[in-house]
């Protein structure tokens, strides 16, 4: 058997880098999955690509940053589907490592935005169906920014923390109702995310201090193969924890 047999999956940011490679990844383990993302036109080409691969997904276009869209999201997945068994919170932006004093109030609510009000969305829609069915994996993508200080710049830092302080709440407070709820922090992987990014001069300055002592960057595939664990009944015994996947970055 495979290792989402018949498992309903949804992926926020399935549309490109480590969202994409889960998406692949999943389908080719049996997974149903929903391809969420901001971009149709990326939604559509995973879409495809699993469907090449006799996989099964459909896709769903639309921002997380609203519930509106998010509600959306998790009516698609339940009428295709009809259980959500695997929530994988991907999608999140970069906030051009800007220190406080540049933070402007729309940069700060864009991120917080995507990276932990989405986040939050998606998981209180998803633990209420969890709760009903007596079982559900949640997967945040974190990153070591919400474990370390300076990986990225204040409003980035603050909202990876804050996914990886709910991810902790809602594996204990659930843990006994067949709920599990871990993320990942990954280091520097290659993938899209630097895509239009204008770095701020001295807040880039500051990180680049520390990016010697990253050994090496990652692929997404690699982050993926984490997901499916987690994601998997063989992490049973994982829950309310970050796993961290970069490479030994953050043992020096
Ligand atoms: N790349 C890295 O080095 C790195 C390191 C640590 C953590 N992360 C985290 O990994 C996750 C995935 O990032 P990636 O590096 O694969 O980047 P990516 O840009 O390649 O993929 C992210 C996807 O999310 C989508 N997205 C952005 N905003 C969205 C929104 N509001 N609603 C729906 N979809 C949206 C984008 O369209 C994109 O397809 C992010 O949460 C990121 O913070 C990345």
């Amino acid at each position: 058997m495979k290792t989402l047999e018949n498992k309903s999956v949804i992926i926020t940011g399935a549309g490109s880098g480590m969202g994409r490679s889960m998406a692949l990844l999943f389908a080719s383990e049996g997974a149903k999955v929903v391809v969420a993302d901001l971009k149709a036109d990326r939604v559509e080409a995973v879409v495809k690509e699993i469907a090449s691969k006799n996989g099964t997904a459909i896709g769903f276009a639309g921002n997380i940053a609203r519930e509106e869209d998010v509600n959306k999201l998790m009516d698609a997945c339940m009428a295709k589907y009809g259980t959500i068994d695997v929530l994988v919170n991907d999608a999140g932006i970069m906030d051009d490592f800007t220190p406080v004093a540049d933070v402007t109030d729309e940069l700060w609510n864009r991120v917080m935005g995507v990276n932990l009000f989405g986040p939050f969305y998606t998981c209180r829609l998803a633990v209420r169906q969890m709760l009903k069915q007596g079982k559900g994996a949640i997967v945040n993508v974190s990153s070591i920014g919400g474990l370390q200080g300076a990986r990225a710049g204040a409003a980035y830092t603050a909202s990876k923390h804050g996914l990886a302080g709910l991810t902790k709440n809602i594996g204990f407070m659930y843990g006994t109702k067949g709920i599990r709820c871990n993320a990942i922090a990954p280091g520097g992987v290659n993938t899209n995310i630097m895509e239009g990014a204008s770095p701020n001069k001295f807040g880039f300055e500051r990180i680049s201090t520390g990016m010697a002592s990253n050994l090496r960057m990652a692929e997404p595939a690699e982050v993926a193969e984490l997901a499916l664990f987690l994601a998997s009944d063989k992490a049973s015994n994982i829950n309310g924890t970050v796993v961290v996947a970069d490479g030994g970055w953050t043992a020096f």
